[in-house]
């Protein structure tokens, strides 16, 4: 039923009277922003024209975000912000030369980067690094999503048939596990590209949780999905009596020993190889983490998983999921846009509410669900729940 017609004919008996109201309101709303007189009024009207324009910069941001992206797409694959970190601020002619690019044409990529506060130009014209391109040198992992992101651009292409296809993607080729009929198959080629790429962006996430969780007072964590040991090496910096181990698919786990090994971890850290869901996990842990897991299943599988886990905790051990999450205030655009899509052009999971999250736990037997805040929540959430 329309809102219109609601208006005409009445609410239904057993809705309530707020959520009516709101329809109604909201109906009002879209009809008036709808309206090209009202949005010219909007505009001129001295008290109306900040929310105009922050309106139309919203929506204007949205119909050119990919050309923002592409931008700094451009900008890493030219490594425009290393050249500036080593060698200082430079001319156009002068990067152009080093970037191999025609001056005129680099010119136009400069200016739009300082648009996107990529860049800032000196006084002299010199260019250097902008607040962005300065914050994302210390951001390596960010960098290399940027360069991965040439993948999902290529599923993006067209949308709708994304949308109504479900057919293999360039995602799903890449992350070997999201269709694989049985993924403790796969060889080392087919998980060393992803498992590289996470383990460069797991540095700021294992902060994040290491500041949300005090992980002293446990005696072994069990990482579960544990790729090629990034967040093991990073608790074992910081928790020098915790025993640690990690499981992953075997060809994960032989790239893991390898790392570990070179990384002078081989002893502290135990890597056990198998498919977890079908494998039972390791035993021994009083804490099992699962770092960026979880949204990468659909729900039967998230189920049989966290029932694994459970079995393998003792009473009273410890869970921590760690994820991006839906409907995360005011990281909305991250959560259910970005990695909604993402997820969907992978072909498997998706990304879920903190409430839809407790609630499956809780059906795999938890109890004791919390958050604890992050710093990023944007980055990660972290969820705690007791056997
Ligand atoms: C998105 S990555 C996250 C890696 C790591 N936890 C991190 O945050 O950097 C997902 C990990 O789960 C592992 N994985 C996926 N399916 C698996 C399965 N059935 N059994 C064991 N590991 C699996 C992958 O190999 C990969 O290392």
């Amino acid at each position: 039923m329309s809102a219109t017609a609601g208006a005409a004919g009445g609410r239904p008996p057993d809705e309530p009277v707020a959520s009516t109201l709101m329809m109604r309101l909201r109906s009002l709303r879209n009809r008036l922003l709808a309206s090209p007189r009202f949005q010219r009024w909007a505009a001129a009207f001295p008290l109306t024209r900040p929310v105009a324009r922050r309106h139309t910069r919203e929506l204007f941001d949205l119909v050119a975000g990919f050309v923002y992206s592409q931008t700094l797409a451009a900008c890493v694959r030219l490594d425009l912000f290393e050249r500036l970190a080593a060698g200082g601020p430079a001319t156009s002619a002068t990067l152009a030369a080093a970037c191999d690019v025609p001056a005129d044409r680099l010119e136009v990529l400069l200016r739009a980067a300082a648009a996107l506060r990529l860049l800032e130009r000196d006084p002299g014209g010199a260019w250097d690094l902008g607040p962005l391109g300065a914050a994302l040198r210390g951001n390596p992992g960010v960098v290399a999503m940027i360069r991965h992101h040439a993948l999902l651009y290529e599923d993006l292409r067209d949308p709708v048939a994304l949308l109504r296809d479900g057919g293999p993607t360039t995602l799903g080729a890449f992350w070997g596990y999201a269709g694989a009929e049985v993924p403790a198959a796969l060889a080392g080629q087919a998980v060393g590209d992803y498992s590289t790429l996470m383990a460069v962006s797991q540095q700021l996430v294992a902060e994040e949780i290491l500041a949300a969780y005090p992980l002293r007072r446990h005696r072994r964590l069990l990482d579960v999905g544990g790729g090629h040991g990034a967040f093991t090496s990073a608790v074992a910096a910081q928790v020098p009596d915790l025993d640690l181990a990690m499981f992953d698919l075997p060809a994960v786990a032989a790239q893991a020993r390898e790392h570990l090994g070179q990384a002078g971890l081989g002893e502290r850290i135990e890597v056990y190889g198998g498919d977890f869901f079908k494998d039972s996990l390791p035993g021994g842990a009083d804490v099992i983490t699962l770092v960026r897991i979880v949204h990468d299943h659909d729900d039967d599988a998230v189920r049989r998983l966290l029932r694994a886990v459970y079995a393998a905790l003792p009473p009273g051990g410890r869970l921590l999921l760690a994820e991006p999450m839906a409907e995360t205030r005011r990281a909305e655009p991250a959560g259910d846009a970005y990695f909604g899509v993402y997820l969907l052009a992978m072909g498997s999971g998706r990304p879920r509410s903190r409430q839809v999250l407790e609630a499956m736990l809780v059906e795999a037997g938890f109890a004791r669900v919390r958050e604890r805040r992050t710093y990023t929540p944007l980055l990660t959430r972290l969820l705690v729940a007791e056997r």
